[in-house]
């Protein structure tokens, strides 16, 4: 839970007829074997206060996620956001507690996938997905990884094609890359620069070029090192 950056975001989202659970060892840092961040209690109620005044503070659990069970969770949540323990044990023990914490079109976030600093965060995902056939990553962004369970994706895919979606991507130069992960059509979110921008457009303008079913025939992919991409 840290400072509660992220639990604010839930208490935003958080309808007057849901409830919100935190998790965080707080003064028992001994049990912080990743060092992953070391929440205070009174920052974070501080920082709920300040920001949430209008809502309860959230039901909070001061221990290991390890020492929870489905009992204290609950179930059928619609999003269960992890970045406690940031070890491979620890993360696939809190998938697997998301996963009976979850509905069946429920949604598991989790933090620092990609983050060279904590390898076993990979891992544990990577090991919990292998060893079940229900949970898929559906997309990857601000440091987040989804994963929904595959019933339930095609009608979260629904929502890359909403125009307001679009817009707001658009609106803040976000990119939507699709590509194959775990066998799944994986979506990615990145923020372009400038230099991005004007690489992107000069690749659309060379896919669109008439040069390119004749280069593609030739079976030519790359110019200059650029991959060119199907037409946008
Ligand atoms: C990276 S911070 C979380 C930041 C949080 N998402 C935010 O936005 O404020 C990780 C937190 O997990 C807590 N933690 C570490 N290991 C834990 C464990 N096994 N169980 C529960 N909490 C743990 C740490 O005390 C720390 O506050």
């Amino acid at each position: 839970m840290h400072h509660g950056k992220s639990s604010l975001l839930f208490g935003l989202l958080t309808d007057d007829d849901e409830t919100l659970k935190v998790c965080d060892i707080f003064d028992q840092q001994e049990k912080n074997v990743s060092n992953s961040g070391a929440g205070v209690r009174s920052v974070f109620e501080s920082n709920w206060h300040r920001w949430l005044a209008d809502k309860k503070l959230p039901e909070i659990y001061q221990c290991a996620s390890a020492e929870l069970s489905s009992k204290n969770t609950g179930t059928n949540y619609r999003l269960f956001s992890i970045d406690g323990g940031h070890t491979a044990q620890e993360t696939e023990a809190d998938m697997m507690l998301a996963d009976r914490a979850l509905h069946k079109k429920g949604m598991m976030i989790i933090d620092d996938y990609f983050d060279a600093a904590f390898p076993g965060v990979s891992e544990g995902v990577n090991r919990f997905l292998n060893n079940q056939n229900t949970w898929r990553p559906l997309m990857y962004g601000f440091n987040k990884m989804f994963l929904v369970r595959s019933n339930a994706l095609a009608e979260y895919r629904q929502a890359f094609n909403d125009d307001s979606f679009l817009e707001l991507c658009s609106g803040r130069r976000y990119v939507l890359y699709t590509q194959q992960f775990f066998a799944t059509e994986f979506v990615t979110v990145r923020q372009s620069g400038r230099a991005q921008d004007v690489l992107r457009s000069a690749r659309r303008k060379i896919a669109r070029s008439p040069v390119m079913p004749v280069l593609e025939k030739s079976g030519i992919k790359k110019i200059y090192g650029m991959l060119i991409r199907p037409r946008e």
